[in-house]
């Protein structure tokens, strides 16, 4: 049983039709919700990707360079998350809600903690965030799957995959 995921009460389309006609046969209603769903998710993820990079300029200490790559190579992936989800709201007939204000407007993540901080304190807060983002993108695949729309669920089901295992490269360093 997946937790609840309230979408943040912020997420608007402001003036931007909420969709556009298209041949997709998923009908208009259901599409407008799984629009909404992804340009949550898309915030959250794009909220986490600056986060990550913020964690690889601003790592210090004794593991700097393995750390500063790793978070690097887990931004990328973060990024490509975010192509993915923003082009997914774009095929349903939406528009998608992909600049960094729309992303802080929207966020349900907290802000990063800190700047210039030590390893162990950036992976124990990048810990946190990928697992809120991880648990959210679990819940999202069980709402897209009740909207009937398998493709997004699948989408959600390939990043909720790729957070766990970063979840899994951030922990293992702390499970020693
Ligand atoms: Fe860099």
């Amino acid at each position: 049983m997946s937790k609840t995921f309230p979408l943040n009460k912020n997420l608007s389309g402001g003036t931007a039709k909420a969709s556009y006609r298209t041949h997709i046969d998923i009908p208009e209603k259901q599409r407008v919700a799984l629009i909404a769903l992804l340009n949550q998710q898309l915030a959250d993820t794009f909220d986490l990707f600056s986060q990550i990079k913020q964690a690889h300029w601003n790592v210090k200490g004794m593991h700097f360079i393995a750390l500063h790559e790793l978070f690097d190579k887990l931004a990328e992936e973060a990024e490509d998350y975010t192509d993915d989800i923003a082009e997914r709201a774009t095929a349903l007939g939406g528009v998608a809600l992909g600049t960094s204000r729309m992303a802080a407007h929207t966020s349900r993540l907290p802000e990063f903690p800190g700047v210039g901080i030590e390893g162990s304190e950036a992976l124990a807060g990048l810990i946190e965030r990928f697992a809120i983002l991880a648990s959210s993108t679990r819940a999202a695949i069980d709402t897209a799957t009740e909207l009937k729309d398998a493709d997004t669920a699948d989408l959600f089901t390939g990043i909720s995959r790729g957070l766990d295992k970063s979840l899994w490269f951030l922990e293992a360093h702390l499970q020693a």
